[in-house]
Order: structure tokens, then C-alpha cells, then sequence
């Protein structure tokens, strides 16, 4: 017949007209340029919303988000949620081309009477404080899933245990990325396999020694036999974080810099930081494969003695690329 599908056989049509209405009061949240931000979509938080009077706890409840007017999220935003029974999450990580305001649309759905219940979400994106972090560090943590790391408590933990593996608190949270972003794949549902997910820490002070230890000679060598490099700091991660020590990325960017120092010639300015905290220290430590810096213009290509394959997110040298005065090291990314 050509009658139209008949979508909630179950539910009186007002009910359902009063469902595709329901709102939230509209909320305002502030991420700041260059840091990580999550906003959680609770499950309970929306359920009392639903036009049904009685919804049981159990109601399987699934999201969805978009910019206002858009289908879909601005690209520095990310949606994920684990199943209908788990919290929902945007997250990511704004650079200074997103400061200022962008309108998101929730949408929560209950699976069960198709009801619907609506929130704006005023993101005001704010530029970072004054504090530069030239120094930028990327671990991959093997045993999470990335909805595991993205809670606060989650990240207050990864925190302290970089705090006390590297001596110093000094280190914030800048990006978070699920390894299925970057070509993972979804593992087998083994008990205890994690797809991993990749964190990435940035600081104004130089990284330490045992940081830059990973990136020894011997520890390449060590890592291009699939053995586990030697450091000689407490893995302090362990267990509730497994990093591995052979997947770091050190990054060192020099935006920012007074003066109009991105005239200067950009080895000479960066060297002269690099070196002058660590007298002495013998450059190879710092291995070029795993160096990329911002400032100099002379990203250097990511592939390791140990066969690890370029980043696609990086595709080669970025000379051209026009730079926000001020905007932070975002430009290599
Ligand atoms: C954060 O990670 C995502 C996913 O890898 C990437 O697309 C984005 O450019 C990153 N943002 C910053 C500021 O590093
Ligand atoms: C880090 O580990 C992931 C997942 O095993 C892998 O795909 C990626 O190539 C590794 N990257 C480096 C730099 O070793």
C-alpha cells in the first residue's frame, strides 16, 4: 500500500510530537585552543527528559551531534560512544583558527519509543593562555579504549604518573586520539584487547632525560628487534597505563617565539634552546627521525630505522604553511 511507515505503532502521536520537542536548557562550555576538551553526554542526564513519564534505567539511549545548520560536527570535534548503555562523548582538541563560538546540537534517542530530546551546546572556544608549550610529547597506550581515557579521573591519572615519571608537573594534556583514527585496527574480541589510543602531552620545559632516552641509538635498535627499550626512570604508567616505550613521538616546536624569531634561522634558534639546557648533551639522543620542529620549518620525515611507516596526517614538509602570529605550535599536526 502507499500508506506512510508507520514509525511508534506503540505510542499515542502526541506523545511522539511531544518527544520531538523535548529540550534541555541549553548549555555553555569554553574549551581552550590547544587542549584537550570532553564533554560527556550522560545517559541519566537525558533520560529524565524523555516525554515518557516512566523510563527504566535500562533504556538503551544513543546520540548524535552536529554544528547547528551543518550535518555534521566542525572537524576538530569528535563523537564517541561505546554502546546505547555507555556515556556518550565530544571531545578533541581546538586549535586558534576555532576561537569563538560554535552552536552543537545534541540529539539523544531512546531506542526503545524512538523519542527524541534535544540540547544546544554553546561551545565558546577561547584562545590559550599566554603559556607556550614548544615541548610536545605522544604516547600510545596499548590497554585502553579511548571513551577509557577521556574521563577526567582517567586523565588525572595518566597526569600524575607523567608528573612523577618525568620529575616535573609542568605537563598538560593536549590531544587524545583513538588508535582506530589513525589505521588501527579493531581488535579481536579477546578478553583484555584494547584498540589503544594515542595521548598527547605538551610542556614549556624541555623533555627529560628519560624521554629522550627512548630515542637512543641503542634503544632504536632495540625497538627494531621488537624488544622493549631500556630506561632508566620508574615506568610509573604501569600497570593501569601499558606506553610503549618504542611508539613516542617527541615533537619540538618554537612558535611564539619574541621578537619575530621565525626569521631567524630556525636549526640555529631551536638548537640553541635544545642545548642550552642540557650542556654537553650529545645531540644523536634526540633522534632526527623522531624530531619535528614546528618553528623550523623542516619537518623531518617520521618513518624510524625500525621500519615504522610515515604519518599520513603529516604529509612532508611544512614551508608554505601560513601561521596565526601567536597561534601555538598547531601547525605540524
Ligand atoms: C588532535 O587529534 C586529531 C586526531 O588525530 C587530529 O585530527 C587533530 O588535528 C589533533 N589536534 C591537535 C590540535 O593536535
Ligand atoms: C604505534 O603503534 C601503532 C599501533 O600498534 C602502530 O600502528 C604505529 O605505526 C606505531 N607508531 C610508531 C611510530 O611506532
Amino acid at each position: 500500500s502507499t500508506r506512510p511507515p508507520v514509525v511508534t505503532p506503540s505510542l499515542p502521536a502526541a506523545v511522539f510530537l511531544a518527544g520531538i520537542l523535548a529540550a534541555l536548557p541549553d548549555r555553555n562550555v569554553s574549551p581552550v585552543a590547544g587542549a584537550i576538551f570532553v564533554h560527556e553526554l550522560k545517559r541519566e542526564h537525558f533520560q529524565g527528559a524523555f516525554p515518557s513519564i516512566q523510563i527504566p534505567s535500562d533504556t538503551p539511549i544513543t546520540f548524535h551531534a552536529q554544528l547547528l545548520g551543518y550535518p555534521d560536527l566542525p572537524r576538530w570535534l569528535r563523537y564517541t560512544q561505546r554502546g546505547p548503555y555507555r556515556t556518550g562523548y565530544l571531545y578533541g582538541s581546538p586549535t586558534m583558527k576555532d576561537v569563538g563560538r560554535q552552536l552543537i546540537e545534541v540529539t539523544a534517542y531512546n531506542r526503545h519509543t524512538y523519542e527524541t530530546v534535544r540540547q544546544r551546546v554553546i561551545f565558546t572556544i577561547v584562545p590559550a593562555p599566554d603559556t607556550q608549550m614548544p615541548y610536545q610529547a605522544e604516547f600510545f597506550v596499548k590497554n585502553r579504549d579511548v571513551e577509557e581515557v577521556l574521563p577526567t579521573d582517567a586523565q588525572k591519572q595518566f597526569q600524575q604518573a607523567l608528573d612523577i615519571m618525568l620529575e616535573q608537573k609542568d605537563w598538560s594534556i593536549i590531544n587524545i586520539t583513538s588508535a582506530l583514527d589513525r589505521g588501527g585496527r579493531v581488535p579481536l574480541p579477546i578478553e583484555g584487547r584494547k584498540e589503544g589510543v594515542y595521548i598527547k602531552v605538551g610542556s614549556r620545559r624541555p623533555f627529560s632525560d628519560c624521554l629522550l632516552e627512548t630515542k637512543s641509538f641503542d634503544n632504536q635498535f632495540r625497538c627494531s628487534l621488537d624488544q622493549q627499550p631500556v630506561i632508566t626512570c620508574y615506568d610509573s604508567f604501569s600497570p593501569q597505563f601499558r606506553v610503549d616505550w618504542c611508539n613516542i613521538t617527541l615533537v619540538r616546536g618554537f612558535d611564539n617565539c619574541p621578537d619575530g624569531a621565525s626569521q631567524h634561522n630556525p636549526q640555529q634558534h631551536g638548537g640553541a634552546e635544545a642545548h642550552g639546557q642540557q650542556p654537553g648533551r650529545a645531540p644523536p639522543s634526540l633522534h632526527p627521525a623522531h624530531v619535528q620542529r614546528a618553528h623550523g620549518r623542516e619537518d623531518l620525515p617520521t618513518a624510524g630505522p625500525s621500519g615504522q611507516s610515515p604519518r599520513p596526517a603529516h604529509p612532508g614538509p611544512a614551508v608554505s604553511v601560513p601561521r596565526l602570529p601567536g597561534s601555538g605550535p598547531t601547525e605540524w599536526v
